[in-house]
């Protein structure tokens, strides 16, 4: 199994910074990680700090002195994050979201009194040359496609030695925002449609060489007008990148939604990676559950290589056999078992849309992760649910963040 070496990329975690204080490798801080992921496994809530101490790495005098430094770091962090009122030729009117590379603000330009997002690197990024990277290939990418259901970059550039990406602002909400909003669920017409889009949207990457790989709800914009658009490119990668091609044994993705062979640290991540994420995001929405729950991003990750998933008609009654095959379709645990491309998948969707049977969902019984229908009494399924509600919490919790793990 994989261990969690680095959680993108909240600046200044402990272990990063005592590394950059030169109190420790960064070997001693693998090996702390893995014997902390192995604790946690157990039910331990041991921090890094104890471990390090515990391996005699640290003494309690150098963790607190760490400590010490991440408040600085933090407070001087929450100072920057204050609204300033210009940012070169952008007025910036409101934050939008805040992530681990840095903040969108919703902003006008000017010159063209016109209503952008942008999204700024995080002044404690910018000497960083893995973020400042990532940023770029966040711009080129987002920037080499135009599709109605893809957020547009408009540009990209630095002001003041901190890079940025204007992208057209989407007045509405995220996918994630909506469901939360409607009590988890969405009616399943509502769910295939917002599918639909997001297939498409994909379909337009993918045929540029682009694999997003951080589908998610978070990353789907929701536009007042009806817009349904694929949004931060910060992880994708493209066909055509032979370093992100030969960066073998590091995963990328998001624990609740990665696909089997992210969680393997696979080498050829391709576009059906983005199709399983999909699908875990339309089994959320139809269901109202993440397609696994667990106490750490270990074990989901873990259940999405080798768990069997409950069956969206046991948790929602009221979802078609057709939905169904679509997203038993595209959560196979092997890519060669999922739709051949986001074509078929938008194809199938428009389908039973149009409550036409799917082409293109066939698949083996021993291909299918999703267990067959279960008839369960009343009163245990409304226990469960409230089960599956405390367990929904602690996963948000615990791995709704975005993870970069490297494979052991
Ligand atoms: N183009 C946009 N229009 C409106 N809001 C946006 C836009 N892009 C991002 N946001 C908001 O900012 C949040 C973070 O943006 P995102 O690109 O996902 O960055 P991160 O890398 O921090 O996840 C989103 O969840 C959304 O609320
Ligand atoms: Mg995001």
């Amino acid at each position: 199994m994989p261990s969690v070496t680095e959680a993108q990329s909240i600046p200044f975690r402990f272990g990063e910074l005592a590394v950059l204080m030169g109190l420790v490798t960064e070997k001693q801080l693998e090996e702390a990680c893995r014997k902390q992921n192995s604790l946690r496994m157990t039910g331990s809530k041991s921090r890094l700090g104890e471990v390090l101490i515990q391996q005699n790495v640290l003494t309690v005098e150098q963790v607190k002195k760490v400590l010490s430094e991440q408040r600085k770091r933090r407070t001087a962090e929450a100072d920057e994050a204050l609204p300033m009122e210009y940012f070169g030729e952008y007025k910036l009117l409101a934050k939008l979201g805040e992530g681990g590379m840095g903040t969108v603000y919703k902003a006008k330009e000017t010159l063209a009194e016109r209503l952008v997002a942008l999204k700024v690197l995080r002044k404690t990024l910018a000497g960083n040359q893995k973020f400042t990277q990532r940023f770029d290939r966040e711009a080129k990418l987002a920037g080499s496609l135009n599709h109605a259901n893809v957020v547009s970059c408009f540009s990209a550039g630095v002001h003041r030695g901190i890079q940025y990406i204007s992208m057209e602002y989407i007045e509405g909400e995220t996918l994630k925002q909506r469901m939360n909003r409607k009590g988890g669920k969405l009616p399943e017409e509502e769910s295939l449609k917002y599918a639909l889009q997001i297939a498409q949207g994909l379909s337009h990457a993918h045929s540029k060489g682009v694999v997003h790989r951080d589908i998610k709800p978070d990353n789907v914009l929701l536009g007042k007008n009806g817009a349904v658009k694929i949004s931060d490119f910060g992880t994708a990668k493209s066909f055509l990148d032979e370093e992100s091609m030969t960066n073998t044994g590091v995963i990328v993705g998001t624990p609740n939604y990665i696909s089997p062979e992210q969680v393997r640290g696979e080498k050829n991540i391709d576009h059906r990676a983005d199709l399983y994420a999909l699908g875990a995001t339309l089994y959320q929405m139809l269901t109202g559950r993440l397609p696994f729950s667990a106490s750490s991003a270990l074990q989901i990750m873990r259940a999405h290589l080798e768990d069997e998933l409950e069956n969206p008609a046991d948790i929602n009654p009221l979802i078609s056999g057709e939905a169904v095959q679509i997203v038993t379709k595209l959560m196979a645990k092997t890519p060669d078992a999922r739709y051949k491309s986001a074509d078929d998948l938008a194809e199938d969707i428009q389908r039973v849309l149009e409550k036409k049977a799917p082409l293109h969902a066939t698949l083996s019984q021993n291909e299918s992760s999703i267990r067959a229908p279960q008839r369960r009494p009343r009163a245990r399924k409304r226990e469960s649910g409230c089960m599956g509600i405390l367990l929904l919490a602690t996963v948000v919790l615990k791995a709704g963040h975005l993870l970069l793990v490297r494979a052991l």
